[in-house]
């Protein structure tokens, strides 16, 4: 059987046309969240398929408690310093909340300031069916929209708490039917938060555009997770699907002891480290 192929040897740079084929051939699509250059160029350089500058950028880079106090401007802020690092990955930037659920020419109007201030490739909004005249009028603009749905934290505010969404038959449907209205609007990508391996599965089948998991198990066209948790950076926030690939707090926190250490002794900077 021939191997299927992998982006990083075939592609100089992610469009939305290549995550299409990368779902039609069965690669998977792997997405990290990013906020600043020096980061952004890693992962660029590692080999990442989409880097999203998500307003998760409000929690991991701010200190806010959620989602919803990030501005445009600061979102405008964190997108033009990844894009300055970015050579091939997709950059995909989140409508922060307040920006485009009042009406589609206020989304319209953010988005622009999204594409032309930060260079971003695609923006994405949280929410189906009462978010979709602002997606077609995105859209319309010819600026690529990425869906969210299940777990939409800029709605923590309404759910009253971060468990598992769609576990009940109602909450399901409506997500299955706000997948196909994302679809027929002509967005590029859904991304699903937190929601039953098995119902991401049905909606990843039911949709021909690549999904997205967090939380959302493994049949799903691709996997995203804020790289501050990730990396072990943040350590509070520690829920079943979170896989962690490092202890970086530690890591760092050793590092600085060492460096403190080093200047309380006079053991830095040596002969060799000074004019
Ligand atoms: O803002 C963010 O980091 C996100 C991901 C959790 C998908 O929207």
């Amino acid at each position: 059987m021939e191997k299927a192929k992998d982006s990083r040897q075939y592609y100089s740079k992610i469009t939305t046309h290549v995550l299409q084929e990368m779902k039609l051939r069965g690669e998977k699509i792997a997405m990290l969240t990013a906020y600043d250059f020096s980061m952004a160029k890693i992962l660029d350089d590692a080999g990442i398929d989409v880097i999203l500058v998500g307003d998760s950028a409000s929690n991991v880079m701010a200190g806010h408690k959620t989602t919803l106090p990030i501005t445009l401007n600061e979102m405008i802020y964190h997108a033009s310093s990844v894009q300055r690092a970015v050579t091939r990955a997709l950059i995909v930037v989140d409508l922060p909340f307040g920006t485009y659920q009042g009406n589609s020419i206020e989304a319209l109007q953010s988005a622009i300031r999204i594409m032309k201030e930060a260079g971003a490739n695609a923006i994405k909004i949280e929410g189906g069916e009462e978010v979709i005249g602002s997606v077609k009028r995105i859209l319309s603009a010819g600026i690529p929209v990425m869906g969210h749905l299940g777990l939409t934290p800029q709605a923590i505010h309404k759910f009253g708490t971060y468990v598992v969404r769609a576990t009940e038959k109602e909450e399901a449907d409506k997500l299955i039917h706000d997948a196909h209205l994302l679809e027929e609007a002509g967005c590029f990508g859904i991304v699903l938060e937190k929601i039953p391996a098995e119902l991401a599965a049905r909606v990843t089948k039911a949709v021909k555009i690549p999904t997205i998991g967090i939380g959302a198990g493994h049949e799903v066209d691709g996997q995203v997770l804020v790289l501050h948790d990730m990396l072990g950076i943040t350590t509070k926030f520690s829920p079943r699907f979170l896989r962690r690939y490092h202890n970086l707090s530690e890591e760092i926190k050793g590092s600085v002891t060492l460096y403190i250490d080093d200047v309380k002794s006079v053991n830095f900077p040596n002969d060799r480290e000074q004019y």
